[in-house]
């Protein structure tokens, strides 16, 4: 789908569409709608008068024209109320009504600049709201659908954001396109994630690193099983070893030419299925466990992004990739494995995996001296029962750097709640023969995972974020539709970007 920007009025551009957008319980109309209505006489305001549209939030109404537009529909966009109104709300009605123009079966349309006008809204931000509602409202995996792969059906060809001025013509082409690129990484990680387990294997993601780096020149290095195991990856490989395909420790590296900038590491879990081992999971709704490498596909996402944008970030992707499963090689309850850092693990539970691939990725980050070390896992059932599924948890040893992770969550809509890493919390984990235990039981379950990553991030600034809420989605949320979120890629791009 072609996104462009021109300069033109709404009362002269030619297009299948124009979408306006309408406050709750105003009397006056604004922006595009404003002028839509003196155009065409007052056709929007009859339409209020009458009751037939009041403006609710994502609701839609298509209105045809009659005189005052080259245009020959009008599709009216609710906003809810103008105090509460926000940049989170303008990507979600942009999204609502790209869906609803598509349902339509139309192929373009146009959204004005001045879709919404409300001091809520700084106007720079608007036009990559615009961009990310609608490539991410419209997103659809259909890679498996024989049928309707690649078909033209119900697919929007271009959308045409509409600006009055030249300065505004310049600024909101750079927006778009900025927005454009982070948009469709959210997609790849989305991409990722709903693929099936037989298809996305760690091979299969180590192979689309090295194609992401070939297209962006990104650095690609992979380890296979026994360049694993020559680093000592004890944790690591003790996951892999029950599993007949072969694990991928996939490293992406952004090196901008510019000398003496941060380095920042970001490691994504990827278990490409969690059986749970030989501790098995029971069968209702495994089969999302094929989503188990959301944090590896939004740090492979987000380094395309950043590789695309050019951001002046030294930025290392580190994605541990692998299946866990039960076999008569797999780990067991009570193993001890030793990680690369020399800690011994004794393994309560073979199904909290997550930790131990993580905690060998920890200790590789440490060679790159970077400023700061963040994870994303989709790491346990408890964050599920904590936060539900709008919410990330964050835990971490920086507070600064829980703070710029916090202010960037604010600005994309990804929201995220901290948890405390207390020292009381590390008694759970203590084991009687080893240096520590991968499970500490039921209490506090998102927090005793965090704790025993905490063990492993050393001195570096280090935040967690547990995805297991947020990665997945069973109902649609505006402009998330069911299925992958991509959550993490834009938070992860937009903190690098302010970096
Ligand atoms: N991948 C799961 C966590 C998960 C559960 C993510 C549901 C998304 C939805 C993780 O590997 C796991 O199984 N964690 C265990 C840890 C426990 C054994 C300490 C859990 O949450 O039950
Ligand atoms: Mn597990
Ligand atoms: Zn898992």
């Amino acid at each position: 789908m072609k996104i462009r920007t021109i300069q033109e009025k709404i009362g002269n551009v030619k297009d299948e569409i124009i979408i306006a957008g309408v406050f709750e319980e105003t009397k006056v109309l604004s922006g595009a709608a404003s002028t839509i209505d003196k155009l065409t006489r007052g056709m929007l305001k009859e339409v209020l008068d009458y009751g037939d549209f009041s403006g609710k939030l994502y609701k839609t109404l298509m209105l045809y024209v009659k005189k005052g537009l080259q245009t020959k529909r009008v599709l009216l966009v609710g906003l809810g109320k103008e105090q509460e109104f926000n940049l989170d709300k303008l990507r979600g009605a942009a999204s609502s009504a790209a869906c609803c123009i598509r349902d339509f079966g139309l192929k373009s349309f146009v959204v004005p600049f001045s879709f919404v006008q409300t001091e809520n809204i700084i106007s720079r931000d608007k036009a990559a709201a615009f961009v990310e509602g609608i490539l991410l409202g419209l997103y659809k995996f259909d890679d498996f659908k024989s049928n309707q792969r690649g078909s033209r059906q119900n697919r929007i060809n271009s959308a045409t954001i509409l600006v009055n001025s030249m300065d505004e013509l310049k600024k909101t082409r750079i927006e778009a396109g900025r927005a454009g690129s982070v948009a469709r990484a959210v997609c790849t990680a989305r991409d990722l994630v709903s693929r099936p387990g037989n298809s996305a294997t760690p091979s299969f993601l180590a192979e689309t690193a090295r194609s992401m780096a070939k297209a962006s020149g990104l650095i690609f290095k992979v380890l296979d099983e026994k360049g694993i195991k020559k680093l000592g990856m004890g944790a690591f490989s003790g996951v892999a070893q029950g599993s007949n395909e072969p694990a991928r420790f996939i490293v992406l590296e952004h090196k901008p030419a510019r000398k003496k900038v941060p380095s920042v590491v970001l490691i994504g879990k990827a278990i490409t299925f969690d059986s749970g081992g030989i501790s098995l999971k029971p069968a209702g709704k495994m089969e999302e466990m094929k989503t188990d490498m959301a944090g590896g596909a939004a740090v492979l996402g987000t380094l395309q992004a950043v590789a695309e944008l050019n951001l002046p970030v030294h930025v290392i992707g580190i994605v541990p990739a692998t299946e866990n499963l039960p076999s008569g090689r797999a780990l067991k309850p009570g193993d001890i494995v030793k990680s690369m850092s020399g800690k011994t693990i004794e393994v309560i539970s073979t199904d909290a995996e997550g930790r131990l691939i993580l905690c060998d990725a920890l200790t590789y980050a440490a060679r790159y001296k970077p400023s700061a070390v963040i994870d994303l896992a989709t790491l346990t059932g408890a964050c599920i029962i904590a936060l539900g599924n709008d919410v990330t948890a964050v835990m971490g040893n920086d507070e600064k750097l829980i703070g710029k992770i916090r202010k960037a969550a604010d600005t994309t809509g990804e929201r995220v709640w901290q948890l405390p890493l207390w020292q009381e919390y590390g008694e759970l984990i203590k084991s009687d023969i080893a240096d520590i235990k991968n499970a500490g039981g039921r209490p506090a379950g998102t927090i005793t995972a965090g704790y025993f990553l905490k063990e492993f991030a050393g001195d570096i600034p280090w935040a967690h974020l547990d995805i297991a809420g947020t990665a997945w989605t069973d109902r649609n949320k505006p402009y998330v539709p069911k299925g992958a979120s991509g959550v993490g890629v834009r938070l992860l791009v937009e903190m690098l970007e302010k970096w």
